[in-house]
Parts: structure tokens; C-alpha cells; sequence
């Protein structure tokens, strides 16, 4: 399950390299608004299509900051009975994290900033910058 919008490049990029079957889903959620922080307050924009009763689900995400929003889609995806919920994420910002979180497959920690490019966005803007950049502060600051 690829969380979109932001998981599009690791989703792309992490199933071209599995070497079983799997079928792909895409849940839309949000937990931010348009700046920078998070709201700790997760909707469901984009439900799954399919059922993961008894399934083994693997959550691709772009980056877990707070890890608010992982640790409430895995315990909703608990709760419809999947077999097995684990969590690949691209990035992760350790030191930012406020729930406790089993996270399998990490790409890379990153320090605090805010990063942007590879599908992650500001505002909806740079997903499809090649790399990740740090977005320079004097984009969001007195904003
Ligand atoms: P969390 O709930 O605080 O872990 O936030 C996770 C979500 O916030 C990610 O899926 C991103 O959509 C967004 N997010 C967190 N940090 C960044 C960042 O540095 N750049 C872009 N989006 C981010
Ligand atoms: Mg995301």
C-alpha cells in the first residue's frame, strides 16, 4: 500500500525490484496542511479498493516525521484484519518522532529539515525534482 502523494517514486521504483507477486494499493491521507507542520489529526482522503483481511500488507511511505500518521494507518489496517502490517519508509527523522514506532525497512535518517523533491512536496510543489533537497527556510518562515 503506497501512501500517496508522496510515496509515488518509492513505490515506483521499491516493486519494480520485488521478485513475487504483489498486488499494489494507494491510500490518500492527510495529517498536513499546506506549510510545514504536522497537525497530529489524520483523514482518509482515498480509501484502499481492495480487502487485506488476512493479507500481509507493506505500508510504503515517502518519510515519517512525527509518526503519527504511520502508527494510525497500521493500527487501522490492524483492525481490518490484516495478517501482517509492516513499513518501509524512504526517509525518517528520527530525532522528530513522537510515537513509538516499529519501522521495518528504513532508507535513510535525515536530520530535521524539510525536504522536498522524489515525490515529497512543499505546497504541492517539487515532487518531481530528480533529488532530495532541503527546502531553504525562507520559503515557509513568516508564513
Ligand atoms: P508524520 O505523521 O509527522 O510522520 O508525517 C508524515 C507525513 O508528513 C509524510 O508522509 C509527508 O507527507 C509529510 N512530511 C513530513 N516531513 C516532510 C518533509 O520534510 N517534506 C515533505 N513532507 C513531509
Ligand atoms: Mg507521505
Amino acid at each position: 500500500v503506497g501512501v500517496l502523494k508522496g510515496a509515488i517514486m518509492v513505490m515506483a521504483d521499491l516493486s519494480r525490484e520485488l521478485r513475487f507477486h504483489a498486488q499494489m494499493d494507494w491510500m490518500v491521507v492527510s495529517s498536513y496542511g499546506a506549510g510545514t507542520k504536522s497537525s497530529g489529526v489524520v483523514r482518509i482522503l482515498k480509501d484502499l479498493d481492495s480487502d487485506i483481511t488476512d493479507r500481509d500488507v507493506l505500508i510504503v511511505e515517502d518519510i515519517i516525521e512525527s509518526g503519527l500518521t504511520l502508527s494510525w494507518l497500521k493500527e487501522n489496517f490492524q483492525s481490518r484484519g490484516a495478517k501482517s502490517v509492516r513499513i518501509v519508509t524512504m526517509l525518517r527523522k528520527p530525532t522528530l518522532q513522537k510515537v513509538d514506532l516499529e519501522v521495518e525497512y528504513v532508507g535513510y535518517d535525515i536530520p530535521e529539515d524539510f525536504v522536498v523533491g522524489y515525490g515529497l512536496d512543499y505546497a504541492e510543489d517539487y515532487r518531481n525534482l530528480r533529488d532530495v533537497a532541503i527546502l531553504s527556510p525562507t520559503m515557509y518562515e513568516d508564513k
